[in-house]
Formats: structure tokens, sequence, C-alpha cells
């Protein structure tokens, strides 16, 4: 682990920190990368964000669930995120993550849980979207993933491939078989080099690949990334393929690259915003500094380029 990383993390957990961060946090700086402690205020933030023209997937936090009672807390809460979404008329759909649901506890009692939150999706015409967490836990989400394809059909579910795995070619190929709407991201989690590349160029190479072979299958894609240069390339082989805006979507991070997002929509793309909110906002909050030895220099640098 870097020094930087650890000395956030260090600093992080210090109970004094902890304290003072969770009570006045939100006015020091969460409040850029999180709506709102409350729903209330998450829709309102929504409703100028669509107002933009951006859309939006909305996320619910809490992570480290252990517990049988918080993961049908968590699971109730996303149940009534779309009857929010849909009584508010707002252009919003959600994403979840399995361990919230209980995957830690028992994968059964974690599948009856998304199983619930598809199905409230496909009766409002909305969607989920997995979000994929670390290695030990994703061939798990995969299973799971399948069963509710099976269940369902793969217009109201769909999950997150990483660049950064030597396996997500293939997994990509065999999603694809499903025509699964797939939302390519680099990866966010410490992964050992037996299975991950361990160097950013050979990332950011199957990056561009992964999102080229999907959506040259004809299936859609949802490009999730702040790293322009990247974006530019797609953009420019997009046009010489002639592919078609309305088979893919850019996506960012609430509070990350603003200026971008509406340049994007400004161009006429689909843009769609990751909105996390809620009272579990601290570990959020501070792995966007932490998560990566260079996220603090970025999180200094999102403060100029908003
Ligand atoms: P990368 O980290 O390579 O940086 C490239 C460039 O992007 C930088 O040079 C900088 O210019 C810009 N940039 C990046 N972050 C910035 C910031 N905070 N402020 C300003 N500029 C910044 N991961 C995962 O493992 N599972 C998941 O389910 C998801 N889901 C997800 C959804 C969405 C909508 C997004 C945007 C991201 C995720 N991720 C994720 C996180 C993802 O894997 C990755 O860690 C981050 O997006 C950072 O990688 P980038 O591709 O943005 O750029």
């Amino acid at each position: 682990m870097s020094l930087s990383r650890k000395l956030v993390l260090t600093v992080a957990g210090n109970r004094l920190i902890t304290s003072l961060v969770s009570k006045y946090g939100m006015k020091l700086g969460a409040s850029r990368f999180v709506a709102g402690e409350t729903l209330g205020t998450a829709l309102e933030g929504i409703k100028k964000i669509n107002d933009q023209g951006l859309m939006v997937t909305l996320d619910h936090l809490g992570e480290s669930v252990y517990k049988k009672k918080e993961a049908t807390a968590a699971t109730e809460a996303a149940l009534k995120l779309f009857d929010a979404i849909h009584e508010r008329k707002i252009n919003s759909n959600v994403s979840v993550k399995l361990t919230q649901l209980g995957l830690d506890i028992d994968p059964t009692f974690c599948y009856e849980n998304i199983n619930r939150i598809v199905a409230k999706a496909k009766e409002y015409n909305n969607f989920v979207r997995i979000d994929m967490e670390d290695t030990p836990r994703l061939e798990i989400t995969l299973d799971i993933l399948n069963r509710l394809l099976d269940q369902h059909g793969h217009e109201h579910v769909g999950t997150v491939i990483q660049s950064y795995l030597y396996r997500s070619a293939n997994d990509c190929k065999e999603l694809a078989k499903r025509d699964v709407n797939l939302r390519i991201v680099k990866g966010a989690y410490k992964e050992p080099t037996e299975v991950a590349f361990p160097d950013k160029k050979d990332v950011d190479q199957n990056y561009i690949k992964l999102v080229q072979q999907h959506l040259s299958g004809g299936h859609y894609t949802a490009i999730a990334t702040h790293d322009e240069a990247l974006i530019n390339d797609l953009k420019s082989w997009f046009d010489t393929q002639k592919i078609d805006k309305a088979r893919y979507e850019f996506q960012m991070l609430y509070g990350v690259r603003s200026k971008l997002q509406k340049q994007l929509v400004e161009e006429g793309y689909r843009v769609r915003v990751y909105v996390p909110y809620g009272k579990d906002w601290y570990p959020y909050f501070t792995r966007r500094i932490a998560e990566r030895p260079a996220n603090a220099l970025f999180v200094l640098k999102s403060f100029f380029q908003k």
C-alpha cells in the first residue's frame, strides 16, 4: 500500500477524525461527492441534474453488511427508490452492490433480495445495475446475474466489467451471448497481478478493446470513465464505425468532471451521472480520496476543473 493511501486511511480511521468528519464532513467537502443524506435531498439534486439533460443512476450508500436485518433494510430502500423515481418522473435507474444485499451472509438470501429489486424494476420498466466488487465476489455475482437473466430477461438488469482483469474479454463474450447491458470501468479494487494488469497502459488498452467488442456485437454499452483521452479515442471510433449514439452512454461519478459531463450532453451524447446518497457516506467519501495513490491529486484537480 502506498504511503499516501496509508496516510489517508490511517487519518480517516482515527476516532476523533471519524466523529468530526461524520458531523461536519458534508459541509467540509463530502457534499461534492454525495448528493445528501436523505432520499428527499438526493431527489432534489437529481431533478437539477435531469434538467441539464443528464440521466442518473441512484445508489443508496451502504456496505460491509453482515446482518440480515441491515441487508433487508437496504433491499427495502432500493425498492422505495423505484417508487420515488416513478412518482417524481425522474430520469434515473438504480445501482446496487450485492454485498449490501447480504452476499457475504448467504448468497441464497442475497439472490432473494436482488430478485425482488429486479422484479420491481421490471414492474416500472426500469433498470438495475449490479456494481462489480472485488474478484473473490466476481463468479458469484455473475452466477446471480445469470439466474436473474433466466428469470427476468436482459432488459431490466445488467452488470459491470472491469478492464484491469485479464478475464474480462472472455466474460464480455459470454455475457454478449445473453445481450447483457454492460457498464465498462477500469476497476477500483486492489487486485493481485495474477488476475489484473499491473500496468495502466494495458488497463486503458483493454478498456478500448472491451467497449469496441461489446458495441461491435450490437450490445448496449455504458462507458464509465473520466479519462478524457480515452473518451476522445472512442468518439473517433464511433464516428468511423457510424455507431448510433442511442446504442451507448457515457457515465461519470457525481461531482467529478461536471464540465465534461455537460459538454458531452451538448455534443448530443447520452450521459448518466452516478449519484450516491445516504447516511453511510463516510467510507465512500474516504475511498474517493484514498482508493488509489493518485486520487488525492484527482480530487484536487477536479475542484479546479468543475
Ligand atoms: P483513471 O483513474 O485512469 O484516470 C484517468 C483520468 O481521468 C485522470 O488522468 C483524470 O484526468 C481523470 N479523472 C479520474 N478520476 C478523476 C477525479 N476524481 N476527478 C477529476 N478527474 C479524474 N469500479 C468498480 O470496480 N466497480 C464498479 O461497479 C464501478 N462503477 C463505476 C461507475 C461509474 C459511473 C464510474 C465513473 C466509475 C465506476 N467504478 C467502478 C470506478 C472505476 O473502476 C474507476 O476506479 C474510476 O472511474 C477511475 O477511473 P477512470 O476511468 O475515471 O480514470
